[in-house]
C-alpha cells in the first residue's frame, strides 16, 4: 500500500537565459570537439547568463513562473528555500534577494548547499515542514550560475555545464497526489572529487589564488561517474519502495542531467524502459541543483507529464550528496 501524500507540488515553473553556447563554439576556446562532448556527456549546448543578470534574478524569474502556475501570491509564502552553489554573495542568502525581488512576506528564506542535489534536499525539507503543519506554502528553488565559476581554459569541465533556475510552490495534499518519499544521503569520504576549493576560510580570496584559478571548479570526473552510478541506482530503488510502490508504477523518470551515459546505466540497471526517461541535457548541459526542476516544468508544461502521474527524481553531486524523492503530481 502506498501512503497517504500529505505535500503535494501546486505548479512549478522555469527559467534558461535566452544566450545558447554550442560544442563548436566551445571548440573555438579549448581542445575539444563537438563528436567528443555529444558522444561522452550527450550534451550539445547549454544556457549562459549575459553580464549583469546574478543567480537570484534567474531563481526570481523561475519563482514567479511557479507561483503563477500555483495560482499562489508571493506574499502566501511561508518559506524560502534555495539549493544553490553559486549564490549572489557568501553572505546573505540568494534566498533573501529572491524574497523581496518577488515580494514575499517575512518568511524564513535560506539557501541549502547540496550541489546537484540541491533540489531534493529542499523538497525533503518542504516535505517536513509541510507535513508537520509548521509550514503550509513553501517555495523550493534551485538555481545555478555555474558559467561564472567554470574554468574556461579547462576542457575537462567546461564542456558540462550550463546556467538555469527550476522552481516548485509545495502546499498541503488534499488526496492521493504529492510526495510519497523522499530520501537523501551524503558520504563526505568523497569530499575532494568536486569542489571549488578557494573563497572560504580554507583559502579566503587573494591575487595567488585567482592566478591560479583555485576560485574555479575542480573535478575528479571518473569518481564522480562511478559514485552516480552506484549510488543514483540505489536512490531510485529506495524511492519506490519506501513508498511502497513497485517499478512499474512509475510513470517518468526525472533524472538528475549530469552525463546521458549515467542516466542510460542508472535506468538501465534500475529496468525503466527508455520511453519513461526524460532528458533535456542535449540542450541545457548540466545545470546542478535546477537541473531536475527544468526538466520537469518542461514536461508539465508540454503536457507529457500530467496530473496523476508518478515521477520518480534522483540526483548526485559535490559532497558527494545524493538523494530522490517520489511523486504522483
Ligand atoms: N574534449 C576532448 N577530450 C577531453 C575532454 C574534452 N572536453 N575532456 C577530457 N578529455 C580527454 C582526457 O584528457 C582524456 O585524455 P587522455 O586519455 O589522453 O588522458 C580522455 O579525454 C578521456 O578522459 P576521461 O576523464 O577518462 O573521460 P570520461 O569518459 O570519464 O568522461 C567526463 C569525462 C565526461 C567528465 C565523465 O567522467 C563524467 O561525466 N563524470 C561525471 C562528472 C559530472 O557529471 N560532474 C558534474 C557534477 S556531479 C554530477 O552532476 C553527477
Amino acid at each position: 500500500m502506498s501512503q497517504r501524500p500529505q505535500s503535494r507540488f501546486l505548479g512549478t515553473g522555469h527559467f534558461l537565459p535566452p544566450l545558447v553556447r554550442t560544442n563548436f563554439d566551445l571548440e573555438k576556446m579549448v581542445d575539444t570537439s563537438d563528436t567528443w562532448i555529444r558522444e561522452r556527456t550527450g550534451i550539445r549546448e547549454r544556457h549562459i547568463a549575459p553580464e549583469g543578470m546574478v543567480t537570484s534574478d534567474m531563481a526570481a524569474e523561475a519563482a514567479r513562473r511557479a507561483l503563477d502556475a500555483a495560482g499562489i501570491a508571493a506574499t502566501d509564502l511561508d518559506m524560502i528555500i534555495v539549493g544553490t552553489v553559486t549564490p549572489d554573495m557568501p553572505m546573505p542568502a540568494t534566498a533573501v534577494f529572491v524574497q523581496q525581488k518577488i515580494g514575499a512576506p517575512q518568511c524564513p528564506a535560506f539557501d541549502l548547499s547540496a550541489a546537484c542535489a540541491g533540489f531534493i534536499f529542499g523538497l525533503s525539507i518542504a516535505d517536513k515542514f509541510i507535513r508537520s503543519g509548521a509550514a503550509r506554502h513553501v517555495l523550493v528553488i534551485g538555481v545555478e550560475l555555474l558559467s561564472r565559476v567554470i574554468d574556461w581554459t579547462d576542457r575537462t569541465t567546461c564542456v558540462l555545464f550550463g546556467d538555469g533556475a527550476g522552481a516548485v510552490v509545495l502546499g498541503p495534499s488534499d488526496g492521493e497526489r504529492g510526495i510519497l518519499s523522499t530520501k537523501i544521503h551524503t558520504d563526505g569520504s568523497l569530499a575532494t572529487s568536486l569542489m571549488i576549493p578557494a573563497g572560504g576560510s580554507v583559502l579566503p580570496p587573494s591575487h595567488e589564488v585567482i592566478e591560479r584559478r583555485e576560485n574555479k571548479v575542480k573535478m575528479r570526473g571518473q569518481d564522480i561517474f562511478k559514485a552516480a552510478v552506484k549510488n543514483l541506482y540505489s536512490a531510485s530503488k529506495n524511492a519506490v519502495e519506501i513508498a511502497g510502490l513497485q517499478n512499474s508504477d512509475v510513470d517518468w523518470v526525472v533524472p538528475h542531467q549530469a552525463n546521458l551515459r549515467i542516466i542510460d546505466q542508472v535506468t538501465q540497471r534500475a529496468d525503466y524502459p527508455k520511453e519513461k526517461v526524460l532528458s533535456n541535457i542535449d540542450r541545457v548541459g548540466n545545470t546542478s541543483s535546477a537541473s531536475i526542476p527544468i526538466l520537469l516544468d518542461e514536461n508539465i508544461r508540454s503536457g507529457k507529464i500530467r496530473a496523476g502521474d508518478t515521477v520518480l527524481m534522483c540526483a548526485l553531486g559535490a559532497g558527494i550528496s545524493w538523494g530522490s524523492a517520489l511523486v504522483r503530481i
